[in-house]
């Protein structure tokens, strides 16, 4: 996620969200980037740097994030409220790009059925992609996910309907993949200390569509993977030395404070005693990291 307001008014060489993109890999392809902002040329503008610079497969639009500094900037979720501009900008940005353009909102900033009323109008205004996180903007992030709405949703729209929410299991995906009919999952919280949770997932289904009990409908979903391999202890361990080295190369190694959060779910994940997991809350530097890892 970038600022658009940020890529604009920055010289591009200073703006360290851009270098980092930069730096994907083939490996961590195909990405989108996602933008957010208020004002449509700014965010066209940074559309255009993007698709230059980065070479995304295509572009976001952020009309999800609830967070105070968002409400107070008046970006992400409360531009629901605003669905002239938030077409304005829709508009704006489309005559800018040649990518794909797509737009990650909520269902509404209280009512879950505001969605019905206004994705249409994101559609017709040239959106090529939605992905709904089912809450609304006062749920946050822990109410009940609405697939009902993301059902209606998906059979009012034309253009691909991705579900988000609550998704923290395979079992999870399969259900909402059906109850929804949305092919395409996206996962947040889950993930945090499991980023396995994909390979499981993917895992899952390709059990199922080998054991043929999935309905005729679901698409064809081709992988490859070797679930043996990631879930694995040590890989789990070098993937969280890898990651905490990415961090510390970012922000130097007081972003290690910061990495504490992932590392207790990482830990957690890997069903660690509560000794070594209060540990885990005090590492300051790499090598805290390190000793601690050997304890597991
Ligand atoms: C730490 C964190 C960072 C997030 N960052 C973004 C973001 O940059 N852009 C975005 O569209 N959503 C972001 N989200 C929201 C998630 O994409 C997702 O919509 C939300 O967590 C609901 O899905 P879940 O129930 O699977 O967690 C973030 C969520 C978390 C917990």
């Amino acid at each position: 996620m970038i600022s658009s307001e940020g890529l604009v008014r920055q010289n591009l060489d200073n703006n360290r969200s851009l270098k980092l993109a930069q730096k994907f890999n083939k490996t961590e392809a195909p990405y989108w980037v996602q933008i957010f902002g208020t004002n449509p040329q700014t965010m066209a503008q940074a559309a255009r740097i993007i698709e230059q610079e980065i070479k995304p497969i295509g572009i976001d639009i952020n009309l999800g994030c609830p967070v105070p500094k968002a409400r107070k900037g008046g970006y992400g979720a409360v531009q629901i409220g605003e669905i002239d501009k938030v077409v304005e900008i829709i508009k704006t940005v489309k005559q800018e790009i040649s990518l794909p353009l797509s737009l990650k909102t909520r269902l509404g900033l209280t009512d879950p059925t505001e969605i019905l009323d206004f994705a249409p109008r994101l559609v017709e205004a040239g959106l090529d992609q939605l992905v709904v996180h089912a809450r609304t903007l006062k749920g946050m992030f822990k109410e009940e996910p609405n697939w009902q709405i993301i059902k209606q949703l998906n059979t009012l729209l034309d253009i691909p309907v991705i579900y988000n929410g609550g998704i923290k299991t395979p079992e999870d995906a399969k259900f909402y993949m059906e109850k929804t009919g949305c092919y395409n999952l996206m996962i947040g919280q889950a993930t945090i200390g499991n980023p396995w949770l994909f390979q499981e997932i993917k895992s899952y289904f390709q059990n199922l569509l080998a054991s043929n009990e999935t309905t005729n409908t679901a698409p064809n979903i081709s992988i490859e993977l070797n679930k043996e391999l990631s879930s694995s202890k040590q890989i789990k361990i070098s993937t969280i030395l890898d990651h905490a080295e990415l961090v510390a190369s970012y922000f130097g190694e007081k972003g290690l404070i910061g990495f504490r959060t992932q590392l207790s779910a990482y830990l957690k994940n890997l069903k660690s005693p509560k000794s070594i997991r209060q540990q885990a809350v005090q590492i300051t530097n790499l090598q805290d990291l390190k000793n601690l890892l050997k304890q597991i």
